[in-house]
This record gives structure tokens, C-alpha cells and sequence, in this order.
């Protein structure tokens, strides 16, 4: 824009304010950054308004160079701030508009998925209310427990052959991942006096290998009565009832003879498949046994009576330890214990 002439500062002041003048009005219409950017090269652009001005100070009288300089230095950042301010105008309502087209907030709502509790927990819950009902304790302790608790003192003296039945997870020469929760008898018997009656539920750790019926974490309740004249009668009682309370009116137990250190006499627990009633030959549940095993049970040895200072002459106690997930496959009819730490919600779900 050749030929830019005024007489006097005054004039250029004059043409600096309607230069912002007109730009505030050219940007009240500029909607998106391309408009923005026109607008600044029609004005403050190389060949723009503002640079025109700047070329022709040189026709001024040179002392009032300097003031003419910064007066257009002080127009520029006015309107390099409207330009500014129109910018981040733009930018918040892109936001909106953007935040506005991706929420339609009448758009049917996908229906939340509830939770539910998991059966393996369910199975150990309702063993512990049942056993509540009868007046026994719920009690939890470690799943790293010494040797100590989980050999010694259930009469598994260091080099017994008992413990490589337990095939465990050792932490170090004395620590151990629990491989059954019948520590928590002699930790209760410790801290207790007689007469003692509780459960407990746990995790358990085993170096088995993984398949339907094993996993190397699993879930035992153990269970314990002592007193004067507990007898045999009162644990096959009590089972009976916690099968009949967990899977169904007609379960009966069996006891098979057995052996564990800590028990004498000893006995494997089956109860009846709850599939076939104990009857088909062809269940798949039971194999055609018409049985299901739950776990271990006996008599209190008299040696773990004496280990945490009660006397077997006075004292009499009954033990118990089964598999929770036992218990969740036949109540649940599962085929595979895999199944119950899949997270398949669907399985889940269907079992809830
Ligand atoms: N602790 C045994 C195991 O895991 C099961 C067991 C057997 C527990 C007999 C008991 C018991 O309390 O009396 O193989």
C-alpha cells in the first residue's frame, strides 16, 4: 500500500486506532482458526495494513521516529491480544461443540452388569453359617505359616514322609505357603482353653499340577471341636448335616479308613453325588461311584493335644478339612475346577 503520507503524529495515531478498529470488527465474524489467520495478514502480515504504516515513518522528522515506533509497536500488541482472545474464544467452543456431539444424553444406556458373589466363596460362607448355627467360631489365620504350625505340631516330626504328601511351596528353610489349613487347629488351641469349636476358612497352596480336579491355590475349611467326650458320632453328625445344609435334603456321608498324622482313627470323606443320587453308572459327576470326595476328618491325635498343652486323658476332639471348590463342583455340578478362576462372568452369572 504505497504512498501512505500524513502530515503529523496525530494522523498516525488516528490510522493505528481505526486499523484495531476495524480488525475488532472484522474478528467479531471470524469462526475458526482459518479466519483468524486471514485477518492477521490482511493487518499485522508482512504486506499487511500495519507494515504500510511502518514504511512510512521514514517520512517523518527523524526526532519523532522513536515515537512513532513505539506507538505502532503498542498498536501491534493490542491487536496481537484481540487476536488472542478470539482464539481461545474459538478453542472452548470447539471443546463444547465437540463434548456436545459425542454425548447424546437420550441414548438408551447399556444395562450395567451386577456382580455376584463367587461360589467358591458362597460354598465356604454358608459352611461357616452352618457351622455358626451350631455354635462354632469363624476364624482366620496366615497363608505363610512356619513349619512349625504346619508339620511339628501336627505330629509331622522334620524327617516324617507325611511331608512330602504336602507337596509345598517353601519360602525359605522354615516358611512355607500353607498347604492345608490345619495349622490354624494348633494356633487356636494355643490361644484358647477348652472346650474349642471352630472353622476355618483358607487359602492353600500345593505343587500340583494343574487339571480338573487340582490347582496349585485352592480352599479348605477346616474344622475343630475339643472337650470332654467328644466322640466320632458328633463328627459324622455334624458333616452329615453341613452336606444336607450345603447340597440337598438326602446326602448321606461315607468314612473310609485312612491315614493322617494328626487324626487317629483317620478317614476320607465321601458324600453322595448329588447328580446321580449316588445310583447311575454312567454319571460323569461321580465317575459311577455314586461318591464324591470332600477332604480328611479324624480324631484329634492325642500328641497334638499334648503339643499345645491340653491333656488327652480329660480332653477328646474331632478334626475335619475339605476342599471348598469339592464342595462348589458338586453343589454347582462344575466339571472343572479351572473353571472357578477363569473370571468367566457368563459362568458366573448363571451360577449367581
Ligand atoms: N489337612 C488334611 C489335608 O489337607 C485334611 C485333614 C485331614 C484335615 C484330617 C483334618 C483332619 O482336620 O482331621 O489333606
Amino acid at each position: 500500500m504505497p504512498g501512505f503520507s500524513f502530515a503529523a503524529m496525530s494522523e498516525l495515531t488516528e490510522k493505528l486506532a481505526s486499523l484495531q478498529q476495524r480488525l475488532a470488527r472484522a474478528l467479531e465474524t471470524a469462526g475458526d482458526e482459518r479466519a483468524l489467520e486471514e485477518a492477521r495478514a490482511v493487518y499485522l502480515g508482512r504486506s499487511g495494513d500495519v507494515a504500510a504504516i511502518r514504511r512510512s515513518i521514514g517520512r517523518l522528522p527523524a526526532q519523532e521516529r522513536p515515537l512513532a515506533g513505539k506507538e505502532i509497536n503498542d498498536a501491534v500488541a493490542a491487536m496481537e491480544a484481540l487476536l488472542e482472545r478470539k482464539r481461545e474464544e474459538i478453542a472452548s467452543r470447539a471443546i463444547d461443540t465437540a463434548l456436545s456431539e459425542r454425548i447424546d444424553v437420550t441414548f438408551p444406556a447399556p444395562e450395567p452388569r451386577l456382580g455376584s458373589i463367587h461360589p467358591v466363596r458362597r460354598v465356604i460362607e454358608d459352611a461357616c453359617a452352618y457351622f455358626e448355627r451350631h455354635g462354632f467360631a469363624v476364624v482366620l489365620g496366615p497363608e505363610v505359616e512356619p513349619d512349625y504350625y504346619n508339620f511339628d505340631a501336627l505330629n509331622i516330626p522334620p524327617e516324617h514322609p507325611a511331608r512330602e504328601g504336602f507337596d509345598s511351596f517353601w519360602v525359605d528353610e522354615t516358611l512355607l505357603l500353607r498347604p492345608h489349613t490345619s495349622p490354624m487347629q494348633i494356633r487356636t488351641m494355643q490361644l484358647h482353653r477348652p472346650p474349642i469349636a471352630i472353622v476355618a476358612p483358607g487359602k492353600c497352596y500345593r505343587r500340583d499340577a494343574v487339571d480338573a480336579r487340582h490347582h496349585f491355590q485352592f480352599h479348605q475349611i477346616e474344622g475343630l471341636l475339643v472337650a470332654e467326650g467328644v466322640h466320632f458320632g458328633h463328627l459324622k453328625g455334624m458333616l452329615t448335616g453341613l452336606c444336607r445344609a450345603l447340597l440337598g435334603p438326602y446326602q448321606n456321608v461315607r468314612f473310609r479308613p485312612s491315614f493322617f498324622p494328626f487324626t487317629e482313627p483317620s478317614a476320607e470323606v465321601d458324600t453322595t453325588c448329588p447328580k446321580c443320587g449316588g445310583g447311575a453308572a454312567a454319571c460323569a459327576m461321580c465317575g459311577g461311584s455314586g461318591w464324591i470326595e470332600l477332604g480328611g476328618a479324624g480324631m484329634v491325635h492325642p500328641n497334638v493335644l499334648r503339643e499345645v498343652g491340653y491333656d488327652p486323658k480329660r480332653l477328646s476332639g474331632w478334626a475335619f478339612g475339605f476342599g471348598a471348590e469339592r464342595l462348589a463342583l458338586a453343589r454347582y455340578e462344575v466339571d472343572d475346577v479351572r473353571r472357578f478362576i477363569d473370571s468367566d462372568p457368563d459362568l458366573l452369572e448363571q451360577l449367581a
